[in-house]
Formats: C-alpha cells, structure tokens, sequence
C-alpha cells in the first residue's frame, strides 16, 4: 500500500468550543456561548492561512483550539493525517515540538524571570531525550536562533523586561523556531508593536517561512497586514467561517457579504479609486444567543427571508482561486 503525501499539514472540521459558565447554587443556568460553531479549514506545508474577523468572532478560540490550549467541544484537527484531539497530553505535548504559537503580548507569555538564552533554550531542554542535542550543541543553537531573528549576542544575558516591543516578539519567534516546527500560530502577533517595528516583524516571518517552509495559522485585525502576509484567507463571523479563498480573490473579487462590509473600511491604496464605505451597522450579536439561520442575516443589506430560517452551508463556488472559493451565502 502506498501512503499518500496529499493530507494537507493541518486539517480542522467541524470545530466547535462552546465555553460554559460553571453552574452557581441559586443562579440560572447561562446558555453556552458559541464562540467556535463548526468550523473547517486546512494550511498546507509552507502555506500562511490568516483567519480575520471581528473582534469576539472567535479567532483566538480557534487558533487555541488548533493546539488544544483550551480543549474544543467536538470537532477534529489533524496535524499530517494524526488526529490530535484524541491523543493523551504527554502524546500532546510531544506533537507540540512541531506546532507552536505566538502571542501579542510575548510580555505575558514570556517568563520574567529567566534570561532571554534560558527562554529560548527551554524547549531543547524540554525535549532534550528527543535529540535536541548536547548541551553545548544546544547553546549554538540559542545562538544560531539569536541571529536569525535579528537579536544580538549581548541580548542573551537580558531579561524580558529590558527589551522593547518589537526585539521582545523576537525572542518569542526565536522559542518558537527552537524545535524546528511546522506550523506556528500566531494570535496578533504584531498588533501591539509601533507600525513601522510592525514591518519589520512581518517580514521575518515570512523570510523564517521562505527558508524552512514553515506554515502559519495567522490571526489579525489589520487587512493591510493580511494583506502583505496571507497565502489565503478565511473570514469569521460569530463563530462560522463565512467564507475563504486566495489572498488576491479575497480582496479583489470578495463574495459575502459580511466580507465586502469589512474589506470596505481597508483604506484604498489608490486614491483615484473611490473608496467603498459600507461600515457595519450595530454591535455584533452575542454569540451566546446567536441569530437562527444565517448568524449575519440581522446586519446584512441582501438578508431575505430563507437566511432566517436556514443556515448557509460553506460551498466552493466556481473560481480560479488556488485552493477554491468557498461561501456561505444563499445569494452570492
Ligand atoms: N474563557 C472564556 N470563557 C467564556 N467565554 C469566552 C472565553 N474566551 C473567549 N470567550 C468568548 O468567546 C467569544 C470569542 O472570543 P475570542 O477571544 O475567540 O474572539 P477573537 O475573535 O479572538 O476576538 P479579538 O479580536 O477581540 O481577539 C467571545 O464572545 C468571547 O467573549
Ligand atoms: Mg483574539
């Protein structure tokens, strides 16, 4: 028999976290809030997959989901054909040397009180009767990671706190890098750093994935990031992907609805071109009591009857978009 190769890197399907309020003596019973309803999406080796959406629609759940930070409610996610939500924790803590995450703020996720080669080295020395190495090997490669990220020897004496923003996201990139994964995902990861230290960021991620072909499951607010980083794109609305495809389709031809309101606020890189401005009306609605049918059918301009009363099931629509155009709409 021969295996075949074609299983994408990570493959998600269904995925649904509701998170429950525990149960208090003489206090209702609050309804779960959907924040993850069913999603399905997959990132091939090398690939980045950005996931935008408004702030609440369940980014971070799903990104913590992927790697089972919070455990998801059903669903499946494969990491190369292995399914990863039935595995034990020490059979999960051994797959997280090839999936990582980075957050916004490395600050917090980052341990104050150990040095930034200590921080870096910690996964080898975790994982070090896996082959990390001796612990001399070990220290190059602090070294080696140092210099790929753009930090500077001197740097490895420093705590956390005596980095900036940007050098700070550095080191939690270089942690990340230390096992060799294959995929990382990254929550925000430069939202809170100035613009300009933005770039600079965002471009070593993708120099880091143009030469180890690492894929990134990226999460993010800004559409001009997505923009510049993002291979494709699913867009969340309210739990439920809505709609995904390659980067050029999504921001040149999007489909949804819910997709064209939000590119609509990007502003246009051309001024000739008369900007779109279709803004949102209203908060989006609570995801612990979701609207019946299509969940955007109470802000969207085309809603009709049938989105109240049937949900839109995410289809691939014709298109020459690599990896298909998928939506889920009744009318587009
Ligand atoms: N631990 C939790 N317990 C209960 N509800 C939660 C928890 N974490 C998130 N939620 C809720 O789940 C929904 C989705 O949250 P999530 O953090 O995934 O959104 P997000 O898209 O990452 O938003 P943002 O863009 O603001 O980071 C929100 O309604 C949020 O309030
Ligand atoms: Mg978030």
């Amino acid at each position: 028999m021969t295996t075949t190769t074609a299983a994408p890197l990570l493959q998600v399907r269904n995925l649904r976290k509701h998170y429950i309020s525990p149960k208090r003596w003489l206090r209702p019973a609050r309804p779960a809030i959907q924040a993850v309803d069913g999603v399905s999406f997959s990132v091939a080796r090398g690939e980045t997959l950005s996931l935008v959406g408004e702030s609440g629609c369940g980014k971070t759940t799903t990104a913590k989901s992927v790697m089972r930070l919070v455990e998801p409610t059903s669903g499946s996610v494969q990491l190369e054909g292995e399914e990863l939500l039935t595995l034990s924790a020490n059979e999960m803590r051994l797959r997280r040397r090839q999936l990582q995450i980075i957050f916004q703020d490395p600050y917090a996720s980052l341990n104050p009180r150990l040095t930034a080669s200590d921080i870096v080295a910690e996964p080898m020395r975790n994982f070090s009767n896996f082959g990390t190495g001796t612990a001399a090997e070990r220290r190059e490669r602090v070294q080696w990671l140092f210099s790929r990220v753009g930090l500077r020897p001197e740097a490895a004496k420093k705590f956390p706190h005596e980095f900036s923003g940007g050098q700070r996201q550095r080191l939690g990139i270089a942690r990340a890098l230390a096992l060799n994964p294959k995929l990382i995902v990254c929550d925000e990861p430069v939202s809170a750093l100035d613009v300009s230290v933005q770039a600079q960021v965002v471009n070593l991620l993708m120099d880091l994935q143009a030469e180890f072909g690492i894929a990134y499951l990226f999460v993010a607010h800004d559409l001009a990031v997505v923009r510049h980083i993002s291979h494709r794109v699913a867009v969340m609305y309210l739990g439920h992907i809505v709609e995904i495809a390659d980067r050029d389709t999504l921001f040149s031809a999007p489909r949804h609805p819910y997709t064209e309101i939000l590119l609509s606020a990007v502003p246009v890189p051309n001024p000739r071109t008369p900007a779109r401005r279709m803004l949102l009306q209203g908060d989006p609605p609570s995801p612990a009591n979701p609207p019946s049918g299509c969940r955007f059918h109470t802000r969207c301009p085309m809603a009709q009857a049938v989105c109240k009363e049937q949900v839109p099931e995410l289809t691939e629509r014709p298109s020459s978009s690599n990896g298909g155009h998928w939506v889920a709409c009744h009318f587009r």
